[in-house]
């Protein structure tokens, strides 16, 4: 056999296989939902099933276009919501503060990866509940997204290491969800630091600066 009819094994190939992965979910949560019972279960799975489609299918995608960011980020804070409800998490409370007709550039399907990075960071971080902030608007300077949480924040000494790949404090997590939001940003072009607040809770701050 040559290398040429060799199975493929790296990225396209599982992307490929993945595609009839969430196309089978997304069946099978059509069928569900014919039932009243089971409606709202229907749809935090097809809502699962669809980010997982939009991954795959964005995984290589390059755009320098623009989206309306308020929508990425009613999808991202909808999917935190239906994983805390699928997990018996706790009772977090959302807010969103996005400035009206706020459009950012990039694949909003990458944008969509760091929010719900942090969004699920910011809930595992607060297992008796909380609040978390979402607030993003334009100034002179350019674009700035905060996320905000009133959880017990990031202890100071492993903050300069908590964007490395596989640092993680938990112990069955991968550690490497802020290495992915942090790839993303820089391929956009921006910035982001995580801090904790004076009031108690920890946030991360992005920037886009207004040439990127
Ligand atoms: N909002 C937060 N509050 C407190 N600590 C946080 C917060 N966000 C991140 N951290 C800390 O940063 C570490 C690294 O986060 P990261 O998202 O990279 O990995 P993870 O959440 O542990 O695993 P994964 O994202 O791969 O499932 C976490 O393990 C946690 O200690
Ligand atoms: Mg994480």
């Amino acid at each position: 056999m040559s290398t040429t009819d060799a199975p493929d094994l790296t990225l396209p190939g599982l992307v490929h296989d993945l595609k009839n992965v969430f196309q089978t979910i997304l069946d099978a949560a059509d069928l569900l939902a014919g039932d009243p019972r089971w409606e709202s279960v229907a749809g935090a799975i097809q809502r699962g099933a669809e980010h997982g489609q939009r991954l795959v299918r964005g995984v290589s995608q390059v755009t320098d276009s623009t989206f309306d960011f308020a929508v990425i980020a009613g999808i991202a804070v909808q999917f935190a919501g239906d994983f805390l409800r699928a997990t018996h998490g706790p009772a977090i409370d959302f807010q969103r503060r996005i400035e009206p007709g706020l459009r950012i550039r990039g694949n909003p399907v990458g944008w969509e990866r760091v929010l719900v990075n942090l969004l699920l960071n910011s809930v595992q971080a607060m297992p008796q509940g909380g609040h978390v902030q979402l607030t993003a608007s334009t100034g002179e300077d350019g674009t700035r997204i905060v996320l905000a949480d009133n959880g017990p924040g990031i202890p100071e000494e492993i903050l300069p290491r908590i964007f490395d790949a596989h640092f993680s404090t938990k112990p069955s997590n991968t550690g490497i969800g802020l290495n992915i939001v942090r790839s993303i940003v820089r391929s956009n072009g921006g910035r982001v630091r995580a801090a904790n607040r004076p009031e108690g809770g920890a946030e991360f701050v992005i920037t886009l600066s207004s040439a990127g």
